[in-house]
Parts: structure tokens; C-alpha cells; sequence
């Protein structure tokens, strides 16, 4: 009895002391992604260090994630305003930025990456932290399509390196896939977890496979999407109006086509069809090739599937 109560204090005090390890965490890319995991990690109590290329890309990163956090107030403390501004000063009190991220990684827990989906940048990033952060801390990647395996093999930490996939945007989504690489130790893995919990989030776990879970379900949906409507089997109108009425989704393809990005659906598809060129689920669209080429990205630009003006 006493080796059982004993076994579960230690498992009770390794799962907190887990928990504990996360507690600075750097991310790396203060845009869409980075900024919104940033604001979860330092309103969860996480001290943040945010890193980009610029000063000027990083105020306007707090700001965005002041203006974020005012909403989230708004709501929370409709009846308390002076307790939602204070909550909002405590949770910018947790945010430092910097440009040199080697500097920052000496004193953090977790490295979480999210800078511009290309393998070459984001391995010479990480090849360069692995040098200067401390043994014990993970590096992580919120990398969309690239292989987390490919990105890890820059460093010298294959077993303390995992991804955390988070979701746009990121204080509202509730999901974050968690990705193990077969090298990818339990400690790590559970860290990771532990660390997803501590933000709120609820994670799932995945291999590293391609699109992982929810993008290896979603990118092949909306290219088929296309390539109904490429066929001339339904405009792209009633095929958006027949998956929200008929199957309950939010948004259409095309609606969640241009609210991704074209570009983004693009290279994610032409990545995939690279890797596997035989798999017809994978295969290229020439009407998305073509948008992509004139420019309309999407919402972003004004124009995708659909006109935004
Ligand atoms: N946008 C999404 O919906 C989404 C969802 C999940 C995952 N992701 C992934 O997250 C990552 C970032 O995507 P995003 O949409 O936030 O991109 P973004 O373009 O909004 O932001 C990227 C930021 O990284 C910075 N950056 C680029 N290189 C850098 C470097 N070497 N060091 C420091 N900062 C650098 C850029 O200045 C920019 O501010 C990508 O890997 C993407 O695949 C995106």
C-alpha cells in the first residue's frame, strides 16, 4: 500500500513537475499564428518572449493582440470594466519581444515556431537555437503541411522536438494537434500535451504524416470541391449552400477556400502532390492555379472563389 501511495505521489509530482518545466515559452513569427499563440500562452499565466525580424512588425504584433484582448474583455467583464483592463495589463505584462531570438531561448522552456512555411528557413532557425538553448528545452513547430521530422533534423534534439498545430484564430479554436515524430521521447510528447492543456486548449495526437488529421481530412474536401465544380457538376454558390445545409458545415468550400487563402491551399496541395504524385487525392487544380496566378488569393486580396468589396 505504501509502495502504491508512493508510486502515486511520484507520478503526481513528475506530472506537475512537467508542468511547471513549460513556464517561458519563446515563439518565433509575431504574425497571424504567432501574436494569437502569444496571447493565449500570456493569458494562461506563461511569461511570452515574442521574436520577429522587426521592432515595427512586433508593436504592431501587441497591438493586435491588445485590440484581441480588448474583445475578449468586453465580453468577459461586460459588468467589471477596471477588472477586464487589469487583466489586460497582467497579460501584456507577461509579453517581452526581441529580434535576436538566440538571446531570448537561453531562459525558455519551449520554442514554438511560427514563421513563413518553408523548410530551408525554418531548419536554419532551429539549426541555430539548437546551439545556444538549454538542453532541456523542446522545440516545437506550428508548421501546416512540412514535415516535422524534415524540420527537426537540423538539430541535435530529434527526442526533445514535437509539433503543436494550432488553429486560425487561435484564441477562439479550441484544437491543437499534437505531433510525434518517431523520435519524439514520451517526456516530450506528455510536455506538450501538458502545456496544450495549461493554455485550455483540448489536443489531439497525431503522427507526422501529411496535413496530420484535420488538414489531411480538409485539403483533399475543398480540391474536390473544386474539381466537382471544375467538372461542371454545381456552381460554386449551391455547392457551399448544399454543405451548410446538407451536411451542417459552418462555411462552404469555397467560402473556406478563400478565408484560408488560395496561395496557402495552393502550396500545401503542390507540397503533398510532390511527395506523392500517384495520389489522385492530391492531385493539382487549374482553377486554382490560375486564381493563384492573377493574384486573387482570397479574402485577404479583395478576390478569390468569391468578390470581398
Ligand atoms: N494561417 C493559418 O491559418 C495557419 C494555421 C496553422 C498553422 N499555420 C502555420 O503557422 C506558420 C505561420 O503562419 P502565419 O499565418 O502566422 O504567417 P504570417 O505570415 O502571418 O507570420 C509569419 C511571421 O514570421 C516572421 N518571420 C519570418 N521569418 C522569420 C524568422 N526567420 N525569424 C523570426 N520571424 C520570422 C514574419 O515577419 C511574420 O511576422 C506557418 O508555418 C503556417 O503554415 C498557419
Amino acid at each position: 500500500m505504501a509502495f502504491v501511495t508512493h508510486q502515486i505521489v511520484r507520478s503526481l509530482s513528475s506530472s506537475a513537475a512537467r508542468h511547471a518545466a513549460i513556464k517561458h515559452v519563446t515563439i518565433i513569427g509575431g504574425g497571424l499564428m504567432g501574436a494569437g499563440i502569444a496571447q493565449v500562452a500570456a493569458s494562461t499565466g506563461h511569461s511570452v518572449a515574442l521574436v520577429d525580424t522587426s521592432e515595427d512588425i512586433l508593436k504592431k504584433s501587441v497591438k493586435g493582440i491588445e485590440g484581441s484582448l480588448k474583445r475578449v474583455v468586453k465580453k468577459k467583464y461586460a459588468d467589471k470594466p477596471e477588472a477586464g483592463e487589469e487583466f489586460i495589463q497582467k497579460v501584456l505584462k507577461n509579453i517581452s519581444i526581441s529580434t535576436d531570438a538566440t538571446s531570448v531561448v537561453q531562459s525558455t522552456d519551449l520554442v514554438v515556431e511560427a514563421i513563413v512555411e518553408n523548410l530551408k528557413i525554418k531548419q536554419d532557425l532551429f539549426h541555430g537555437l539548437d546551439k545556444v538553448a538549454p538542453a532541456h528545452t523542446i522545440f516545437a513547430s506550428n508548421t501546416s503541411s512540412l514535415p516535422i521530422g524534415d524540420i527537426a533534423s537540423s538539430t541535435s534534439r530529434l527526442d526533445r522536438f514535437g509539433g503543436l498545430h494550432f488553429f486560425n484564430p487561435v484564441p477562439m479554436m479550441k484544437l491543437v494537434e499534437v505531433i510525434r515524430t518517431p523520435s519524439t521521447s514520451q517526456e516530450t510528447f506528455d510536455a506538450l500535451l501538458d502545456f496544450s492543456k495549461a493554455l485550455g486548449k483540448h489536443p489531439v495526437s497525431c503522427k507526422d504524416t501529411p496535413g496530420f488529421i484535420v488538414n489531411r481530412l480538409l485539403v483533399p474536401y475543398m480540391m474536390e470541391a473544386i474539381r466537382l465544380h471544375e467538372r461542371g457538376h454545381g456552381s460554386k454558390e449551391d455547392i457551399d449552400v448544399a454543405m451548410k445545409l446538407g451536411a451542417g458545415y459552418p462555411m462552404g468550400p469555397f467560402e473556406l477556400l478563400d478565408y484560408v487563402g488560395l496561395d496557402t491551399s495552393k502550396f500545401i496541395i503542390d507540397g503533398w502532390h510532390q511527395m506523392d504524385p500517384d495520389n489522385p487525392l492530391f492531385a493539382p487544380s487549374p482553377m486554382l492555379n490560375k486564381l493563384v496566378a492573377e493574384g486573387k488569393l482570397g479574402k485577404k486580396t479583395g478576390e478569390g472563389f468569391y468578390k470581398y468589396k
